[in-house]
């Protein structure tokens, strides 16, 4: 411990430093003098800086007093949040730096038990914090080191470079914990510090420990601690440098077991982070000969990941099976060691199951330390739970770890509330253009605010491209109450309940509440030019003309047509596609105004055909058109809906106040940026509205900056013109949406009213040439 003149404030033992009365003493008496445990920034800086350089989520845990958290701010680390459980301190250090250092945050909060949400930081400091906790080597210690561990490992974001700074004396059972905690895919480094002049002769030196999280696609999980040190004999804490080599090679030996282990048995020990895909389960073991390792953050920077990789349901064998190893430490027993979690069959293509994130999130909600993910695959027969249960349990007992095959306790086999589902299949058929497509009605649960009968819902799933795009409507047994305003679509709807209906079931498409999340998200975006749409009918000047390239199963066009009352035309490439949409999604043409209209066809020379007109053109073009490569990162749209050429039809194809709408899934930040550079190079604003927990991310272009879009003149400040911008988009949906002011049966008023119960926040709007984000909230 540090010589300064607090000897006296010291506690009687080890255990008292983890204890909140000792430091609210402790702080009272020191006053406002800062006291710097482990040197100051001055030793660090040269060993630190360079680590916290570019990363603007930085948490310190256990600030103090100290003036670290300052220093840092000082030398450009702005981006930081302390935490301390000391109110005492708390208010002092807010009182010393929020005039000086206004975006440093203060918290008071128990930093082995933080309100924040997983993955809020890329960054967490901590200096002398996790040496408070584990002072003596205790029961008491070992359990509060391993959730305090725990929560840093949780607060971390799951991506590359996400990074632990900790400066500790490394005492054996500390370090122990700590590589124990960072097992999974992380880099651990360790580093003498410069002593500092306090500290000078002490048997115990402060020590660097440097823990990163690395590329997952390349990380060796096994890799060794890295020491940046060996014993020296002649060093005054010559005892401690021994303690820790010792540690280290300890670690290493029992790495290079587990490395040997593994080979032998990939599923026998647990991997932090590991996500593994295995596309074929059978009586006679998993074939993972095609899956590849992925871990959680293999998301890579851009939070999005590989959606090649997923368990659609349409392996040969009975089952397909995704296993996860959960990041989180059971710090307090609480997680058990290993469960079976059955997707209820027609649900395994939702983000939910489908989607890396998704599935982590199930994993979460299983509180289990390894997760085996069942998927039910199609042309096999799954009656009752019961059977599937006796089935599973002897093909997944090779896939717990070791320790639990070997004390023969049965793998809790889990799922949701409804069972293993039902899967009713209508069509399974092989178009020339697009490869095998199934349309099947799928029990799901409810949705929040729809009609009380909607529980099942329709999917067209394009199973040869293993992307997620695909279609899908809600299926109601009673049509919708028809409002005024729709009435006089009544008998296309008839029609179309007649086409549609069901041969064993009294279920048909039904179009008030839109199925697919990235629907709500182009839908709620068209409110970017609702102004320009409504005056627009007013003055009779139109409906509002939609081109929708790539159709579906139709229910976007049918939704914009029937609710908005839209002149819609799409084109498709697939004959096969546009028959499924007309026999199961009651996809029905009307040449009548409002028309609605699908024909076979090229998007590219569709745009180019509408460019070319003279007449008022396109009130909003819609790009949702998949079959692009699906081993590229950006999936959909096809690569040529980027291409200049396209973006100029589309440009010219569009009315002045016109949107160009895209559907993109794209799994590389990096295609995204240059996707989004080529929108931006022929269109004025580029917008971005990506829902919560949905693989889509939908792009608006538009032609000229748009009365209710943010300002983007550069002298505001960004959070004036976030607020602004709020303001102004919410201002669009409450003028719409006041009867008093606009006559209720405007269809395009009742849905922007309708999109404030449907629309399920938050939504992110990023304006994409300034960085500016902002809840758009329910509108
Ligand atoms: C050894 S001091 C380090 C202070 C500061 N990081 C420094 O470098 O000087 C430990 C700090 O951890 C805080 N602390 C101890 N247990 C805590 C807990 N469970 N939650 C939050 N803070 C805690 C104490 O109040 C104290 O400020």
């Amino acid at each position: 411990m540090p010589k300064d003149d607090f000897a006296g404030l010291l506690p009687e033992n080890f255990e008292e430093f983890r204890s909140l009365d000792f430091w609210e003493g402790f702080f009272k008496a020191r006053g406002s003098k800062a006291f710097e445990w482990y040197g100051e920034w001055k030793q660090l800086r040269p060993l630190v800086l360079p680590i916290l350089k570019g990363h603007s989520d930085i948490l310190v845990l256990g600030c103090g007093n100290s003036d670290l958290s300052a220093d840092m701010y000082d030398d450009g680390c702005t981006g930081i949040t302390n935490i301390d459980f000391s109110k005492g301190v708390i208010k002092e250090m807010m009182l010393k730096n929020l005039r000086k250092r206004p975006r440093m945050k203060w918290q008071v909060m128990d930093m082995t038990e933080t309100k924040f949400p997983d993955g809020s930081f890329t960054a967490a400091v901590d200096k002398g914090g996790l040496d408070a906790l584990m002072g003596e080597d205790t029961e008491g210690s070992d359990a509060a080191g391993a959730k305090f561990l725990a929560e840093v490992v949780r607060l971390l974001k799951p991506r590359k470079g996400s990074v632990y700074v900790c400066v500790s004396l490394a005492q054996a059972h500390v370090l122990k914990k700590l590589l124990a905690a960072f097992s999974g895919p992380w880099h651990v480094k360790l580093q003498r510090l410069p002593p500092t002049p306090d500290m000078a002769g002490a048997a115990l030196q402060p020590i660097l420990v440097k823990v990163q999280r690395a590329d997952l696609a390349h990380a060796d999980e096994l890799a060794p601690v890295e020491l940046c040190f060996s014993e020296d004999l002649s060093a005054p804490n010559a005892e401690q440098l021994q303690d820790i080599c010792q540690v280290v090679r300890e670690d290493s030996q029992m790495r290079q077991q587990a490395r040997v282990q593994d080979e032998a048995d990939p599923f026998a020990r647990l991997h932090p982070g590991r996500r593994l895909f295995l596309p074929s389960l059978s009586p006679e073991g998993a074939d993972c000969t095609n899956g590849e390792a992925h871990s959680n953050g293999d998301a890579s920077s851009t939070g999005r990941v590989n959606p090649l990789d997923v368990p659609l349901g349409g392996g040969r064998s009975r089952y397909s099976a995704v296993v996860l190893d959960s990041e989180g430490i059971a710090a307090d027993g609480a997680l058990r060691d290993c469960c079976v979690f059955v997707v209820p069959q027609g649900r395994e293509s939702e983000w939910l199951f489908a989607h890396p994130e998704g599935q982590w999130a199930v994993a979460r909600d299983c509180l289990s330390k390894r997760v085996i993910l069942i998927v039910l695959n199609r042309g096999h027969e799954f009656t009752a739970s019961k059977s599937v249960q006796a089935e599973l349990s002897p093909l997944v007992k090779h896939l717990a770890p070791l320790h639990v095959r070997e004390v023969e306790k049965a793998v809790p086999i889990l799922t949701t509330d409804e069972g293993i589902g039902e899967r009713h299949i209508r069509e399974d058929v092989i178009s020339p253009i697009s490869g095998r497509i199934v349309v099947e009605d799928t029990r799901v649960p409810h949705p929040e605010g729809g009609p009380d009968d909607l529980h099942w819902v329709r999917r067209m799933v394009f199973l040869s491209t293993r992307g997620l795009t695909q279609s899908e409507a809600y299926l109601a047994h009673r049509p919708p109450e028809a409002s005024d305003a729709q009435a006089k679509s009544g008998s296309a709807k008839k029609a179309r309940r007649k086409a549609a209906k069901g041969k064993d079931m009294d279920m048909v498409p039904h179009y008030s509440v839109l199925a697919c999340e990235y629907h709500v998200s182009i839908v709620a975006g068209l409110s970017l030019i609702g102004d320009a749409l409504v005056k627009q009918r007013r003055a009779g000047k139109g409906q509002g003309e939609v081109l929708v390239i790539g159709l579906g199963g139709g229910s976007l066009p049918i939704y914009l047509h029937e609710v908005f009352s839209f002149n819609v035309e799409c084109v498709d490439l697939d004959e096969t596609v546009i028959r499924l949409a007309r026999t199961h999604f009651g996809f029905q043409e009307s040449s009548e105004t409002p028309k609605l209209q699908a024909r076979v066809g090229d998007g590219l020379e569709a745009a180019a055909e509408r460019a070319s007109q003279q007449e008022a053109g396109l009130d909003v073009l819609i790009v949702d058109a998949s079959g692009g490569d699906p081993s590229q990162a950006m999936s959909c749209p096809p690569a040529v809906f980027l291409e200049r050429q396209f973006l100029q039809d589309a440009h010219r194809s569009l009315a002045q106040e016109g949107l160009l709408v895209m559907n993109c899934v794209c799994r590389s930040q990096a295609i995204f940026d240059s996707a989004v550079a080529a929108l931006q190079g022929v269109f004025k604003d580029v917008y971005q509205l990506d829902a919560e927990g949905d693989v889509n991310r939908v792009i608006f272009a538009s032609k000229q900056h748009l009365e209710c879009a943010p300002p983007l003149d550069g002298t505001a400040s960004t959070a004036v013109r976030a607020c602004s911008s709020l303001a102004a988009l919410r201002k669009v949906a409450d003028v719409h949406a006041t009867p008093s002011s606009i006559p209720v049966d405007d269809p395009l008023v009742t849905q922007l009213t309708r999109l404030r119960l449907l629309a399920n926040p938050p939504y992110m709007w990023t304006i994409m040439d300034a960085p500016i984000y902002f809840k758009a909230g329910r509108f």
